[in-house]
């Protein structure tokens, strides 16, 4: 397996596709179930944000290595409306559908690492990190 490969999210199967390309990869760097089962959460939850509110995009996964450390990176970006407010859509709550993951501050708690980037009219990169004890 490349260090890094992308799926581009255009309908709701490409979410079914990452997500099984996140469990392959977390499976393959030696993530236990429960890790592989936050990792393939968390993955979903961001492809579906893209599907949901920018129309399209791309989740890559990454392995990574810092320092001796073997991680998974999740890198979803896209070019649509992107997010006015950050600040308070990472409030615990503010999420709408209610699913398990509980949106973005959901994906927070389950990876250790997580960094947003977002313009109004440009778009949203999210970042975040699981890395391997
Ligand atoms: N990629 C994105 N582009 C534009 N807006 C986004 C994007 N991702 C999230 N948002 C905005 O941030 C809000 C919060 O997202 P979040 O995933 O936390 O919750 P949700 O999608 O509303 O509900 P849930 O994920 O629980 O079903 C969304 O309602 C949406 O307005
Ligand atoms: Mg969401």
């Amino acid at each position: 397996m490349e260090l890094q490969s992308c799926v581009k999210i255009i309908n709701e199967w490409d979410i079914v596709a990452v997500r099984q390309l996140g469990r392959n990869v977390a499976k393959e760097l030696g993530f236990g179930t429960v890790d592989q089962a936050r990792i393939t959460t968390a993955i979903s939850e961001l492809a579906r944000n893209i599907y949901l509110y920018a129309g399209q995009g791309e989740v890559c996964i990454v392995k990574e290595q810092l320092n001796g450390r073997n991680g998974l990176k999740i890198i979803a970006k896209d070019n649509g409306p992107g997010i006015a407010d950050i600040r308070r859509v990472m409030e615990d709550g503010y999420t709408t559908s209610g699913g398990l993951g509980a949106g973005l501050p959901g994906v927070k708690r389950l990876m250790d690492e997580f960094d947003i980037k977002s313009k109004l009219n440009e778009g949203t990169e999210i970042i975040a990190v699981k890395w391997l004890r």
